[in-house]
């Protein structure tokens, strides 16, 4: 394994408060993927790479449950938060609808974000599936300001709903591969599949997230080259904070973590998949 040194994790530092934003822009970027930005100048220089918030979303009041959201970016300048999502459930459906202007309530900063090194000599591996590619997005973004070199593979299920290309190209990515589950776009098959083609020990940092099976490949791959691993668990979550116990990720020690209070990123050694 390369040697390498990770800077401290990114824990909650900023005490979680609850905020008021307004969506300022919306678009959908690819089928049933939807980017909407929004305001809310506290919350946006409060937050770190990998961390999340919990947004309510306006409308059917039988969904009480805050929607927890990854972020792409943040422009602190302008107090804005890029968020994308899949429209694949009614309250990530709501959101999209968002009339820009409108406006609603949000939690955060949660959760503990990516550990990234600390050496410019370092070389990253980003690896996503889906909307997966946002957390990521956030970590190239810091990876880049670090001047640390880093490659992205991304996944779909098809070319019609694949997004990233572009914005890891943007954000300075030394390559990016391109793997759909139908072939139509890049390589025919699994970003798994990819990588296990893949020499990776040149990597000293392999990052991923997306659905669960794609990361459990991801981290077997990393494990097999000796390459450390993190993960960022998309795991079902009620409150975000510690209190329902909804969120329990296995661990391989024993036990269970919070996905929403201990990650959403973990050690993938540490995780029992
Ligand atoms: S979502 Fe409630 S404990 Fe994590």
């Amino acid at each position: 394994m390369l040697p390498l040194k990770l800077g401290g994790c990114v824990e909650s530092t900023a005490r979680v408060h609850l905020y008021d934003f307004i969506v300022t822009s919306k678009a959908e970027l690819a089928e049933e993927i939807w980017r909407v930005v929004i305001c809310s100048p506290e919350l946006s220089r409060t937050l770190r790479a990998g961390q999340f918030i919990n947004v309510d979303v306006p409308g059917d009041r039988s969904q009480l449950l805050r929607i927890p959201l990854s972020f792409a970016s943040i422009d602190q300048m302008a107090g804005e938060i890029e968020l994308v999502v899949a429209t694949v459930g009614d309250g990530t459906r709501r959101l999209a609808a968002m009339a820009v202007g409108q406006g609603s309530t949000v939690v955060g900063p949660c959760g503990n974000g990516w550990r990234l090194p600390r050496s410019e000599e370092s070389r990253v591996l980003l690896v996503a599936g889906g909307v997966g590619i946002v957390p990521l997005l956030a970590a190239g973004r810091e990876l880049a300001q670090k001047g640390i070199a880093f490659e992205a593979v991304i996944g779909a299920r098809s070319a019609s709903q694949l997004w990233g290309e572009q914005e890891f190209m943007d954000i300075g990515a030394s390559s990016v591969l391109v793997c759909t589950d139908d072939g139509s776009k890049g390589f025919h098959g699994f970003t798994t599949q990819a990588l296990q083609a893949t020499d990776l020990t040149p990597f000293s940092l392999i990052m991923s997230c997306g659905p669960a099976p794609m990361m459990a490949g991801v981290a077997a791959c990393a494990h097999k080259a000796h390459v450390f691993c993190q993960v960022s668990l998309e795991q079902m979550m009620s409150c975000g904070f510690g209190a329902c116990h909804t969120c329990n990720v296995a661990m391989v020690a024993g036990g269970y973590k919070f996905c929403c209070t201990d990650g959403p990123v973990f050690n993938a050694e540490e995780v029992l998949w």
